[in-house]
């Protein structure tokens, strides 16, 4: 069991819920552009006809993309009113509701051409079950596209040896998130037998005039 002061996920998911009616204009309002970043990375690996599982699909904001390029497209999220949100714009060729942390998820393995989850994972500690869950479900040589919250020796005042895998950390977004270390997530991409083909730093308005952007990373794994 996972020790941690984050609210429970019913708490968590309605967070979510109270914020998916302004979701879209609100990221624009914060330029967040993650989605565009993440599409554009993952663009010499996809082709039109593929098929794409978006975990924590959100409105949609990431996964429209792979759409508009011709991907057929699958999503899962925890939140009802997300899910609303989503099925509105038309483009997912099936969308459900779902706990993405409860595996394994409702998919035969080697299921999916790739798989993405954007803005996702820094609500979750331990990402090793979900991420060996993507592993499972991919195909060989797709990819698995997503992103963290970065911990850097800074943020943990510690050297590169002794930096945990995770820490947990308050945000004036009114939630708190999870920062993961490189060294934890180059560990679980060896474990799995994941490549790490590209990595990209992405800073993230913190939401407070008085505090520094959040650093993420946008991170793009292939099934060898
Ligand atoms: C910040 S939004 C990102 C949405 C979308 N991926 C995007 O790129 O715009 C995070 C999404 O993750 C979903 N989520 C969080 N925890 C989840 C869980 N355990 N299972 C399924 N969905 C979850 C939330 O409901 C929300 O829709």
């Amino acid at each position: 069991m996972e020790r941690s002061t984050t609210m429970n996920n019913k708490n968590h998911i309605k967070s979510h819920d109270a914020f998916a009616t302004t979701y879209d204009s609100q990221a624009k309002q914060y330029n967040s552009y993650g989605p565009e970043v993440l599409f554009g990375m993952c663009y010499e690996y996809i082709k039109p006809g593929d098929s794409l599982l978006d975990l924590g699909i959100g409105t949609g904001l990431s996964s429209v993309l792979f759409a508009k390029a011709g991907l057929n497209i699958t999503g899962l999220d925890e939140s009802l009113k997300m899910l609303k949100e989503c099925r509105k714009k038309g483009f997912a060729k099936e969308i459900l509701q779902c706990n993405i942390r409860d595996v394994p998820l409702p998919y035969s393995d080697k299921a999916f051409s790739h798989i993405i989850s954007c803005g996702v994972f820094h609500f979750f500690g331990d990402l090793l079950p979900t991420i060996s869950e993507a592993h499972r479900i991919l195909k060989p040589s797709g990819i698995f596209a997503f992103t963290i919250a970065s911990l850097t020796e800074k943020d943990a005042g510690l050297d590169s040896e002794s930096i945990p895998d995770h820490i947990e950390v308050q945000t004036a977004w009114g939630i708190p998130i999870f920062k993961h270390s490189d060294k934890y997530i180059n560990n679980i991409a060896e474990t799995l037998g994941l490549t790490i083909q590209k990595e990209q730093k992405v800073l993230v308005d913190s939401g407070d005039k008085d505090s520094d952007d959040i650093l993420f990373k946008v991170i793009v794994m292939q099934k060898t």
